[in-house]
C-alpha cells in the first residue's frame, strides 16, 4: 500500500538542490533554475545522456521514454527555439505538451497571479517549463510547484538550458572547454544567455573577453562573482584586439525590449556586425555562436562559413532538453 504523504510535506520537495546531491535518483524531481546548480560531474552526466538522445533520434526518431508524462510549456515572453525545442523534445520522448505560448489568451489576461497559474498547471502536468520577464520568476514558480520547474529565461537573469546547450555545442565542436578563449559580444548587460554561460564556463579554465558598447557592459556584480572564482576576464569596446586569439565568438542581439529609451537603442543597435571580412581575421579552427534570434549582428553571408555553428547549436539544444526532461522525470 502506498504511504500517505500529507500535502504540506509533498510541498516540501527540495527545490533546486545542487544536481550533484545524489540522494536517491540523482536528478529526479529537481528544478533547473540556475547554472550555479551544476558541477562538472553533473555536466558530464547531462552531456552523456544528450549524446544518447541524439543517437536514439538518429536511429528511431521518436521513442516512448516519457510516454504518459505531460509537460506544461508556459511562456510569458516570445520564443521560437526554446519553446519549440522543449515541445519537440517531449514529443520525441513520447510525452505530451500543454502549450501556453501566448499568455494573453490564458487566465493571466484576467489577472491570475504566477503562483495560481503554477498551482493550476501542476494539477495537469508532470513538469513545468517557464519563461517570464521578471528576474527570479522561475524560482518563485518552483516554490509553489510540487512538480519540477525548468527556467526557460527569467528576464535579464538566467537562461540555464541555453547555457547547457551552448556548452554542449562547444564540447562537441571543439572537443574540449579547458584552455579556450571565449569572446562574448553585444548586449552583455541584458543578455541572460551570456550571464548563464559565463557562470557555467567559470567551472572550467577559460579566458573570457567581453566586447560591448560602454552602456551594455557585463553586470559588474557578475564580473565580481567570476573574479572571486579566479576567472580571467577582460573588457573591450572593439572586437579587433581579441578576434585572432578567440576560439569561441559568442555573438548576442542588442535586446530592444529591455531598453527604456528607443533613442538609446537606435544608437547602439548596429554597434557590431560580423561579416565575411571579420571572419578573415579569425582562427581557422574556431566557432561563431549565437543564441538567436539575430537582427543583423551576423551577416547572412557568414552562414556558409564552416565556423558558423549557430544553426548546429539549435539542434544540440534539442538533445540537451530531451536529456533534462528525462532526468528530472527520473527516466535517465
Ligand atoms: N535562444 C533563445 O532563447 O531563443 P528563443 O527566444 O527563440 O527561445
Amino acid at each position: 500500500m502506498a504511504t500517505f504523504v500529507p500535502p504540506n510535506e509533498r510541498n516540501a520537495r527540495s527545490p533546486h538542490l545542487p544536481f550533484g546531491d545524489h540522494r536517491g535518483a540523482p536528478f529526479y524531481g529537481k528544478d533547473v533554475i540556475s547554472v550555479s546548480q551544476f558541477s562538472r560531474t553533473d555536466l558530464e552526466y547531462i552531456f552523456g545522456v544528450a549524446k544518447e538522445m541524439r543517437a536514439m533520434v538518429e536511429r528511431v526518431g521518436t521513442f516512448d521514454l516519457l510516454k504518459g508524462k505531460i509537460l506544461a510549456n508556459l511562456f510569458y515572453e516570445p520564443s521560437t527555439r526554446t519553446s519549440s525545442s522543449f515541445l519537440a523534445a517531449m514529443e520525441r520522448l513520447g510525452g505530451s505538451v500543454i502549450p501556453i505560448n501566448e499568455v494573453r489568451y490564458s487566465s493571466v489576461a484576467k489577472g491570475e497571479s504566477l503562483p495560481d497559474t503554477i498551482r493550476t498547471l501542476e494539477c495537469y502536468a508532470d513538469v513545468i517549463v517557464i519563461r517570464h520577464p521578471e528576474v527570479g520568476s522561475a524560482e518563485v514558480a518552483a516554490k509553489y510547484s510540487k512538480k519540477p520547474v525548468i527556467n526557460a529565461g527569467d528576464g535579464i537573469g538566467e537562461h540555464p538550458t541555453q547555457a547547457l546547450l551552448d556548452l554542449f555545442t562547444i564540447k562537441e565542436e571543439l572537443g574540449q572547454v579547458d584552455g579556450l578563449t571565449v569572446t562574448m559580444l553585444g548586449d552583455l548587460k541584458n543578455g541572460r544567455t551570456v550571464h548563464s554561460l559565463s557562470r557555467l564556463l567559470s567551472t572550467f579554465v577559460v579566458r573570457l573577453n567581453y566586447v560591448s558598447p560602454e552602456i551594455l557592459r557585463m553586470p559588474p556584480e557578475l564580473v565580481e562573482e567570476l573574479k572571486v572564482k579566479g576567472v580571467s576576464q577582460k573588457e573591450f569596446d572593439a572586437l579587433e584586439p581579441v578576434l585572432a586569439e578567440t576560439d569561441v565568438l559568442y555573438v548576442t542581439r542588442v535586446q530592444k525590449e529591455r531598453f527604456e529609451s528607443q533613442d538609446l537603442y537606435e544608437k547602439v543597435k548596429g554597434a557590431f556586425v560580423i561579416t565575411p571580412e571579420t571572419m578573415e581575421q579569425a582562427k581557422e579552427k574556431m566557432i561563431i555562436m549565437h543564441p538567436l534570434p539575430r537582427v543583423g549582428e551576423i551577416s547572412m553571408e557568414v552562414d556558409d562559413d564552416p565556423r558558423a555553428a549557430y544553426f548546429r547549436q539549435m539542434e544540440y539544444g534539442l538533445y540537451v532538453r530531451m536529456a533534462l526532461l528525462a532526468m528530472v522525470l527520473g527516466k535517465a
